[in-house]
């Protein structure tokens, strides 16, 4: 069966309203628990110092902007979490309430080709696993880069493939027959976690993605492979 890759908003918003209940369930059983390692890295590598003012793009169920203002790592002083689906939205706000940290992140509806804030607003963006999703991903990373204040930085979670042979082959496997036989039995969705796969494998990666990073407008940007390669990290810096 050939997967539809196509990144309409609608649709995309409408398969992630579909799947948002099961969504954290199914990010740590499929990832083994590894999802929240790759968030601690990527808050990481933006080195935050409680001052900072941080848009979290595509925040989902919010897991990336909790990390941010938890980090035992160095914690961002606000967190402003977007994303263009209401149910992903409504379930991050359970959790961000629940933590009681409303007061350190506020949540939006929004696109991430058209962000609703004025140049140099944030001292830092980031985005874990939405940037493929993405129907324009070069007008929102120009978008990104034109919300950051000089000097501030990106970091941008996305997944990858392992290089080394025969960890890709096992991996490839998992990725394509066992990962969508899981998500669509515990989603109830026919297509999300086929759409995952085929997404992934047809975006950039490493090199090809951090170029794309600089032609909108970043003065550098560089990747480390996460896991041999299943997730890739970019750090961008705006000059
Ligand atoms: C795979 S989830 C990642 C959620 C979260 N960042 C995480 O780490 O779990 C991708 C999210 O990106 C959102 N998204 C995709 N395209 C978007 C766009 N153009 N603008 C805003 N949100 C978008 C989806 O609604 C979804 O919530």
């Amino acid at each position: 069966m050939t997967v539809s890759v196509s990144k309409d908003p609608a649709r995309i918003a409408r398969m992630f309203d579909a799947i948002a209940r099961r969504y954290d369930t199914l990010n740590h059983l499929l990832s083994a628990g590894f999802d929240r390692r790759w968030r601690r890295r990527a808050v990481t590598a933006l080195g935050f110092t409680g001052r900072e003012r941080v848009l979290d793009m595509c925040t989902g169920t919010g897991d990336l902007a909790i990390e941010a203002v938890t980090s035992r790592a160095g914690q961002a002083a606000e967190v402003v979490g977007a994303d263009f689906s209401s149910e992903m939205l409504h379930l991050a706000a359970g959790k961000v309430q629940r933590a009681a940290l409303d007061g350190r992140i506020r949540l939006l509806r929004g696109d991430a080709t058209s962000v609703p804030f004025a140049d140099g607003t944030f001292d830092a963006a980031m985005v874990a696993f939405g940037i493929r999703n993405v129907l324009d991903p070069d007008a929102a990373c120009r978008e990104f880069h034109r919300v950051l204040r000089p000097g501030g930085r990106l970091a941008i979670l996305e997944f990858g493939a392992p290089r080394l042979p025969g960890l890709r082959t096992l991996y490839l496997s998992y990725f394509r027959y066992v990962l969508p036989a899981v998500g669509r039995l515990v989603s109830k969705h026919q297509d999300a976690y086929e759409y995952l796969p085929a997404s992934v494998m047809a975006f950039p990666t490493g090199e090809a993605f951090a170029g794309r990073l600089r032609d909108a407008g970043f003065s550098t940007a560089t990747f480390r492979r996460l896991t041999g390669g299943i997730v890739y990290l970019y750090v961008a810096v705006k000059d």
